[in-house]
């Protein structure tokens, strides 16, 4: 399977923090934005990544995580020149995508809770159409909302309605057959002029080859959009870093739990960032695995 992180459109409601800086390059307490959405897809198993910014900012991710080589990952870029919807994705990313599968992630998406790896390499092993992620809000009018049965097949999927038929926000990762390609080829601008992947996912409901996994109570899904939305978020990765001693989305301790590199190979990633807190915890990560102790 493929990945693409869409990181781009204008993130006029942070401004004046995005009047020069990418959005999704924005600190969330310890690490840029983009780590968290980068640990999913690793954590799926996803290691061919195409990373989607303004030509702006472009040149930022490649300097923030160059080719992916040494995280064991194989990353490549591509420019989108006006925000036309998350589905242009698939246009742009139609040469990476081949003949795959397709993991799309929005690049302001923090995920976190237990055993997340496995249920989304389950669900990219045994894909079959496409897969949402729902997950309960109180105030679903802001999202994509989905109604799906007993089975978890969706039956219904609407952008932002203004009366929603449930709670269960559509949150910004989706795993697509190769169909998606050609879905996306054909789909045409919404009112308000975009690529809408609703409409995408609303092909996939007619077929009657959506799914959705519920996140369920146990589980957080973290909002970026606002000043407050993006200093919780900070909050939350920090209380969680205090209280149980863990870091979120680090990339480094990911490549090296899905065996993407040895122990060695992560300490040398950290000691490049040994100044800091989070360069130390890479190290430490490092030094307490086995093959490093037995190298050293
Ligand atoms: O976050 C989940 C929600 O994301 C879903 O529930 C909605 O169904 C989906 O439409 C989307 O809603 P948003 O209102 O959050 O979409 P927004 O236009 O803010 O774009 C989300 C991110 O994708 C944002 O960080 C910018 C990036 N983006 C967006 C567009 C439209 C791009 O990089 N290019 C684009 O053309």
């Amino acid at each position: 399977m493929k990945g693409i992180i869409l990181a781009g459109g204008r993130g006029t409601r942070l401004y004046p923090l995005t009047l020069s800086v990418s959005k999704q390059l924005l600190p969330v307490h310890d690490k840029p934005m983009i780590y968290y959405p980068l640990s999913v897809l690793m954590l799926a198993g996803v290691r061919d990544i195409l990373i989607i910014s303004t030509a702006h900012d472009l040149d930022a991710f490649r300097s923030l995580l160059g080719d992916g080589a040494p995280l064991g990952l194989d990353l490549d870029y591509a420019v989108q020149d006006e925000p036309r919807g998350i589905a242009d994705a698939f246009r742009i990313g139609a040469g990476h995508v081949g003949s795959d599968d397709v993991a799309l992630i929005l690049g302001d998406n923090i995920f976190h809770g237990p055993g997340f790896g496995e249920v989304l390499q389950s669900r990219v092993a045994s894909l079959d159409g496409c897969v949402l992620f729902g997950y309960r809000v109180p105030d679903p009018e802001r999202y994509g909302v989905a109604q799906a049965d007993a089975t978890g097949r969706i039956v219904d999927v609407e952008e932002k309605p203004t009366e929603p038929r449930s709670n269960l926000a559509v949150t910004g990762l989706y795993l697509y057959d190769n169909e998606v390609v050609d879905i996306a080829a054909g789909i045409r601008p919404s009112a308000r002029g975009e690529l809408e992947i609703t409409d995408v996912n609303r092909v996939y409901v007619r077929r009657r080859a959506a799914t959705l996994v519920d996140l369920g109570r146990g589980f957080t899904w973290l909002d970026t959009g606002t000043h407050d939305a993006l200093t919780d978020a900070s909050h939350y990765m920090q209380m969680m870093e205090q209280r149980q001693g863990i870091r979120v989305g680090c990339i480094e301790e990911i490549a090296l739990n899905m065996g993407y590199i040895d122990a060695e190979s992560c300490h040398r990633l950290g000691r490049r960032l040994a100044h800091s807190d989070y360069g130390q915890y890479v190290m430490r990560v490092a030094s307490s695995t086995p093959a490093l102790l037995a190298t050293t």
